[in-house]
C-alpha cells in the first residue's frame, strides 16, 4: 500500500524551508499532499489561488507523480483520513515552533490518534525563514532569491 502523507501550511508563500521539510519527507513516503489549510489568526497576504499556483510550479520542479497538491477549509487529519494518508509532516525551527505545534499534535492526537504527526528539523541555514521575514525583507529591498523559489518572486513582485 502506498504511504502518503501530508504537508500542510499556509504557504504564504512557499518558501525553500519549506521545499527542504518536503524533499526530505519525499525520501519517507510514497507521495506527499502539499496542503493548503486554514490557519484561523493569519491574514494572508496571496490569495488562495495565488498560493496554489506557487505549490502547483513547486509540484513540476521538483517531482510531479510524486507531490500533490491541494486545499481544504477544514480539519487535516480528517482531511488525512480522506485521503488515506498516514501522517502529517511539520517543519520546526526554534522554540516558538514547538511550543505551537506541540499545541496542534495534542489537538490533533485527540480528533484522531490514527493520524501520525512527524516533525523534521529545519536545516540551520533555514532557521531565520519565514514567509513573514521574506516579505519584509522583500519589501525593504534585500535580495531573497537564494531563499524563495522563481515563481514565489514573480507573485513578491505583485505584493509591492
Ligand atoms: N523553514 C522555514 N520556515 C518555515 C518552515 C521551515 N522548515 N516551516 C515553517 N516555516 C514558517 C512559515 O514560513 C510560516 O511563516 P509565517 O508565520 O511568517 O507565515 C510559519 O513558519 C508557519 O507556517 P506554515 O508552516 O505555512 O504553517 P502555518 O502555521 O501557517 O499553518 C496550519 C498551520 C494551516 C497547518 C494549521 O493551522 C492547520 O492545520 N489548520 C487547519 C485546521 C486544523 O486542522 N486545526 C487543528 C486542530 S483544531
Amino acid at each position: 500500500m502506498k504511504k502518503i502523507a501530508i504537508y500542510p501550511g499556509s504557504f504564504d508563500p512557499i518558501t525553500n524551508g519549506h521545499i527542504d521539510i518536503l524533499k526530505r519527507a519525499l525520501r519517507m513516503f510514497d507521495e506527499v499532499i502539499l496542503l493548503l489549510a486554514i490557519h484561523p489568526t493569519k491574514q494572508y497576504s496571496f490569495s488562495q489561488a495565488e498560493r496554489l499556483i506557487m505549490l502547483e510550479a513547486v509540484r513540476q520542479q521538483i517531482d510531479p507523480l510524486r507531490i500533490r497538491v491541494d486545499a481544504t477549509q477544514g480539519l487535516t487529519v480528517h482531511y488525512a483520513r480522506q485521503h488515506q494518508a498516514i501522517a502529517l509532516v511539520r517543519g520546526l525551527r526554534a522554540v516558538p515552533d514547538f511550543t505551537y505545534e506541540h499545541e496542534m499534535y495534542a489537538a490533533n492526537q485527540y480528533i484522531d490518534e490514527g493520524v501520525e504527526m512527524l516533525f523534521l528539523m529545519a536545516k540551520n541555514q533555514h532557521e531565520f525563514i519565514s514567509s513573514s521575514m521574506i516579505k519584509s525583507m522583500y519589501k525593504h529591498g534585500v535580495d531573497v532569491t537564494a531563499l524563495v523559489p522563481k515563481i514565489v518572486l514573480s507573485y513578491l513582485k505583485k505584493l509591492s
